[in-house]
C-alpha cells in the first residue's frame, strides 16, 4: 500500500484535466502538521506558473476535478495553492485490514531491477576494523531493503586482494612456513602484516625475494598463486566469522575482489589509448580530465598505468564498473564507501562514461558515509591510539548488553540471556550507525546506543516485545480475528495511517540508500503505539468489534516493526 503514489496518480490526473502538461508533478508529501491533513499536494504552484494562471484558481479547478472516491473525507485549499488531503478513517481501516492479511505487508510488486551493491570490502591479510563497519552495516541494510522490495541484488565484496604488497606477504608466509611448519601467525592478521612489512624494510634479501614474487604472481606463477590463495582464504574465513556475528548477509560467494579485474586492465588501458582518452606522459599512461583542475588550474591527470607497468586502484574501478554493467547486467550500482574516496570514484566514473563503458541509463551511485568518531570527536581509536578491531568491539557490545539484560531479567536462563544479549548488543552497534544520516561523521558512544529510551536498538527491540505480548496475552490466534477493522479514536486512526506508510518509507530508503529514514519511521510508529496503548482499552474494549479491531492494530504494528527491523538487519527477541 503506497498512499503517496495513489494520491500522486489521482492529483496528476486532475491537474492534466485542468490543463496541465502530461508530465506535471503533483508533489504529494506527508503533511507535517495535523491541521494540513494527512497529505498535501504542492505541485499546483509550479504548474500554475507554467500555465500563467493564478495558483489558487488552478487549485480550485483541480479540487473540482479531483476524484478521490472514498479515500478522503475532506480536501482543502490552503495558502497560495496547497491542497490538503484528509484521509477517510473508514478507508484507512479497510486498507489496514487488507495489508494485515496480504503477503509482504501489502507491498506492491516492483519492476525488478538488477542492483549491484558494493559493500564491506576489507583488505587481505589485514584485520577488518571499525572503518569497514559502516560500509558493511549500511550496505547490508540496503541489500536487504532492495531484496525485500523484489529487486535482484548482487552483493559485491570488493576485497583488496591484489597489488604489490602481495610479494611481501607471500615472502613472509613462506618464511613462517619454513620456520614453524604452519600458518599459525595468520590468526592475528594485523601482526602478520606488520611483521611482513618489518622484514621487507629491514632485510635486503627478503625484500629482493618479495619483489620477485610480485612479478611472478602477476605472471600467473603457480606457486605464488597458491600462496596468494591461502592468504585470501584465511582472511576471508576470519571475516566470515565477523559477518555471521553481525548478522550480515554476505557470504564467501559474494567476494568479487580487485584480482577479478586484473586480466581486464591491459585491454582497458589499450582501449582508452585507442579512443584518444589516455596519453603517455613522463612514461606513465594518463587520462587528463577537464572536469577536474589541479592546483595550477590545468586539467587533472589521472594515472591509469604507472611507469613500471603497474596498474592503479582507479584502473581497477574503471574495469569494475564496466564489468558490473556488461557481465552482471546491472541497472543500478550502489557503492557504500566512505566519503574520502569520493573524488577517486568520480574520476573513475568520468572516464567510464567518456569511454562509453556504462550507458547513462545505468546509474553509478556513491552512497558515501562519514567517519566513526570517538566521544572526543576524534577518529575512533583504542586508548593506546591503535585502530579498534571489529571483533573486540563486538565482544564488548555483547558484554555490556549482558549486564543490562541481567539487571532487568534476574530470572532468565543463562542460555536465553546469552541469546538476548547477543541480539541486543549487536543490534545496538548496528542501529546506532543506521539511525544517523550516513553522510555525516558519527560519534560512537556505548551509553547512548545501549539506552532503553530513545531511538536505539534496545528501545525498538523492547517495543516489539511489548506489542507482540499484548497480542499473545489475549490468548487468541491471528485467524480468530474475523471481524473487520473499525476505528473511532483519534489515536487508532493516527496509528493505522502511519502503519500504511511503511511502503512509502521503504521506497525512500531504496531510492536514496538512507536506512535512517526507516529507523525514524519505526521509532515514530513505536511512539504512536504507546499512545494508542495507553489511551485505548484493548482486552477490555467496549465491544467485541473494538477488541478485535485493536488487536488487529497491535498485530499489524508488531509485524511492521519486525519486518522493518529485518530490512535493517536487526533481529528481535520474544522477551527481554
Ligand atoms: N578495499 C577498499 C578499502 O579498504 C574499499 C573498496 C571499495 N570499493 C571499490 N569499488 N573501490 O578502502
Amino acid at each position: 500500500m503506497n498512499i503517496q503514489a495513489l494520491l500522486s496518480d489521482k492529483v496528476s490526473q486532475a491537474l492534466i484535466a485542468a490543463g496541465a502538461p502530461a508530465d506535471c508533478e503533483a508533489q504529494i508529501r506527508q503533511s507535517t502538521k495535523a491541521q494540513f491533513g494527512d497529505y498535501q499536494a504542492n505541485g499546483v504552484m509550479s504548474v500554475a506558473k507554467k500555465l500563467g494562471m493564478p495558483p489558487r484558481q488552478l487549485a480550485e479547478k483541480v479540487v473540482q476535478l479531483l476524484d478521490l472516491g472514498d479515500i478522503a473525507s475532506k480536501v482543502e485549499i490552503a495558502g497560495p495553492g496547497f491542497i490538503n488531503i484528509f484521509l477517510n478513517a473508514n478507508w484507512v481501516a479497510h486498507q489496514a485490514d487488507l495489508v494485515l492479511s496480504a503477503p509482504k505487508l501489502g507491498i506492491a510488486p516492483v519492476a525488478p531491477q538488477t542492483i549491484v551493491i558494493d559493500y564491506s570490502a576489507p583488505n587481505v591479510a589485514k584485520e577488518m576494523h571499525v572503518g569497514h563497519l559502516r560500509s558493511t552495516i549500511i550496505g547490508d541494510a540496503a541489500a536487504r531493503t532492495q531484496e525485500f522490495l523484489g529487486h535482484k541484488v548482487i552483493r559485491a565484496n570488493h576485497v583488496g586482494d591484489w597489488g604489490t604488497q602481495f610479494g611481501m606477504l607471500i615472502a613472509y608466509l613462506e618464511k613462517m612456513q619454513n620456520e614453524h611448519a604452519s600458518d599459525m601467525g595468520l590468526s592475528d592478521l594485523e601482526q602478520f602484516y606488520r611483521e611482513a612489512k618489518k622484514n621487507y624494510d629491514e632485510d635486503e634479501d627478503f625484500a629482493l625475494r618479495a619483489r620477485g614474487y610480485v612479478v611472478k604472481l602477476q605472471g600467473g606463477d603457480d606457486y605464488c598463486l597458491k600462496m596468494w590463495r591461502k592468504l585470501v582464504d584465511i582472511t576471508m574465513a576470519q571475516n566470515q566469522i565477523t559477518y555471521n556475528r553481525l548478522n550480515v548477509t554476505l557470504t564467501e560467494d559474494d567476494v568479487m575482489g580487485e584480482s577479478l579485474y586484473n586480466a581486464m586492465l591491459p585491454g582497458i588501458v589499450a582501449d582508452l589509448k585507442a579512443k584518444g582518452l589516455a596519453v603517455e606522459s613522463e612514461g606513465a599512461t594518463v587520462v587528463f580530465l577537464d572536469e577536474y583542475k589541479n592546483k595550477d588550474g590545468d586539467p587533472m591527470g589521472v594515472i591509469i598505468q604507472k611507469k613500471d607497468g603497474g596498474y592503479l586502484y582507479t584502473t581497477t574501478d574503471i574495469a569494475c564498473a564496466k564489468y558490473r554493467y556488461e557481465t552482471l547486467g546491472a541497472d543500478r550500482v550502489l557503492y557504500y564507501i566512505d566519503s574520502r574516496q569520493h573524488q577517486h570514484l568520480m574520476q573513475a566514473w568520468t572516464i567510464v562514461r567518456k569511454a562509453g563503458y556504462v550507458p547513462d541509463a545505468v546509474t553509478l551511485e556513491h552512497h558515501m558515509f562519514g567517519m566513526m568518531l570517538g566521544k572526543d570527536g576524534k577518529p575512533f581509536k583504542t586508548r593506546a591510539g591503535g585502530t579498534i578491531r571489529l571483533s573486540d568491539l563486538l565482544d564488548e557490545a555483547i558484554e555490556r548488553a549482558s549486564k543490562l539484560i541481567a539487571e532487568k531479567n534476574p530470572d532468565m536462563s543463562a542460555e536465553e540471556m546469552q541469546n538476548v544479549a547477543n541480539t541486543v548488543g549487536i543490534g545496538a552497534v548496528k542501529y546506532a550507525d543506521l539511525s544517523k544520516s550516513r553522510t555525516t561523521d558519527y560519534i560512537f558512544d556505548w551509553d547512548s546506543m545501549l539506552a532503553f529510551e530513545g531511538n536505539t536498538a534496545p528501545y525498538m527491540q523492547y517495543a516489539y516485545t511489548r506489542v507482540a505480548s499484548v497480542f499473545k496475552r489475549a490468548g487468541i490466534a491471528e485467524n480468530d480475528l474475523t471481524l473487520p477493522l473499525v476505528m473511532t479514536e483519534e489515536r487508532e486512526i493516527a496509528l493505522a495511517t502511519r502503519l500504511l506508510q511503511f511502503e512509502e518509507t521503504l521506497t525512500v530508503v531504496a531510492r536514496e540508500g538512507t536506512p535512517h529514514v526507516m529507523c525514524t519511521y519505526l521509532y515514530d510508529l513505536a511512539g504512536l503505539f504507546s499512545g494508542f496503548y495507553e489511551h485505548c482499552q484493548i482486552l477490555n474494549a467496549e465491544s467485541e468489534e473494538a477488541r478485535q479491531s485493536r488487536l488487529k492494530l497491535a498485530l499489524l504494528t508488531a509485524k511492521t516493526l519486525k519486518t522493518g527491523l529485518d530490512t535493517l538487519g536487526i533481529d528481535t527477541v520474544e522477551r527481554m
